[in-house]
């Protein structure tokens, strides 16, 4: 039998031990592979997105339970291989069941942009009501003077009364920022104008096209939009699909699966999420997709990918490791 100091013992080394563990950095994507952030936690932001802001990358996304929404958590990283958690940058509001963001709401796909002119950092995100399954189909908005948050919770609608789940923003280099949603059933994927202060949005909303996509993702590229989409099969992955347009207007040309490799015609068993360029390093995109579980949502592994041009489109190839000097 160990003596009660034996097992003390080994209890701190055990803890020295894992501490160290935890905090050894990375220096590598793994897709799929699980992924610790600095304080050897699970990261925890789904359907996520980055901001880049005075040096360091901000990854906000969806924290999950094994199924519940929870929030939106913001990590902060210098290198995007380690992430340190910097909490709920938005939490959902408890004791007040008529509330928007009331605990049990659905937050998902949480994207941050910085407004030069207010000076805020301003979060969209899809919110479905507390009890309402997906019908109530919001588009809802947070700002922080922070960017780490929190944010607080400024108002939540159906953008020019059109149903919106998932979203993402596009932020153009005079400032303009624009809403893509899937609208009508998901049906129609749209694209709203946002006004100055990002918090509403303006008549300057448009069909972009009718092809029941919804996960999108959009990056400019040599003058011309490329977005990235997924079809609409709930949490089961599907075929990717790429849209390219000289102007946001469209019109939208379709082109099919941009992703190479195993399981490229399910997306890698993912969905498609967000794609962000590397500072310092010209022309070098990233794809962010999530590998849904949703019996275990905190968990869904995620899949992050460099995006290559083949015949002026983008493409996406499967590769378990790689770092960013892969993109020499
Ligand atoms: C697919 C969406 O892309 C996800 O964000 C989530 O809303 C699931 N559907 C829910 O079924």
């Amino acid at each position: 039998m160990p003596t009660l100091k034996t097992t003390t013992l080994l209890l701190i080394v055990f803890l020295v031990v894992s501490n160290i563990l935890a905090q050894e950095s990375q220096e590598a994507f793994h897709p799929g592979k699980p992924w610790m952030d600095t304080e050897g936690n699970i990261i925890n932001a789904h359907g996520g997105g980055i901001l880049f802001d005075d040096g360091i990358y901000y990854w906000f996304g969806e924290k999950r339970g094994k199924h519940r929404s929870q929030g939106v958590n913001v990590y902060s990283s210098k290198d995007l291989y380690n992430w340190k958690p910097e909490g709920l940058a938005l939490s959902p509001v408890d004791g007040d069941d008529d509330h928007d963001i009331a605990r049990g709401c659905v937050m998902e796909r949480p994207k941050v942009i910085y407004n030069e002119k207010t000076g805020k950092y301003v979060m969209w995100f899809h919110l479905e009501l507390k009890g309402q399954g997906y019908s109530a189909a919001r588009a809802a908005v947070a700002v922080s003077d922070k960017v780490t948050g929190p944010y607080t919770f400024v108002h939540s609608y159906r953008p020019n009364g059109n149903m919106s789940r998932d979203m993402t923003l596009l932020q153009e280099e005079d400032g303009t920022a624009y809403h893509i949603y899937s609208s009508r059933e998901n049906y129609d994927l749209r694209i709203a104008k946002l006004s100055e202060d990002y918090l509403h949005h303006t008549k300057d909303d448009h069909l972009m096209f009718s092809e029941h996509r919804e996960a999108p993702a959009i990056v400019k590229h040599d003058g011309k939009y490329f977005l990235i989409t997924s079809a609409c099969t709930g949490w089961k992955p599907n075929a990717a699909a790429v849209h390219v347009a000289k102007s946001l207007v469209g019109p939208w040309k379709r082109y099919e699966n941009p992703m190479r490799g195993p399981e490229a015609d399910i997306t890698f068993d993912a969905q498609s999420t967000f794609i962000f360029p590397v500072q310092g390093k010209e022309d070098q995109l990233i794809f962010m997709a999530d590998r849904w579980q949703p019996n275990d949502l905190i968990n869904s592994p995620y899949i992050w990918l460099p995006i290559e041009w083949e015949n002026e489109l983008p493409t996406v190839e499967w590769n378990d490791n790689w770092n960013l000097n892969d993109f020499e």
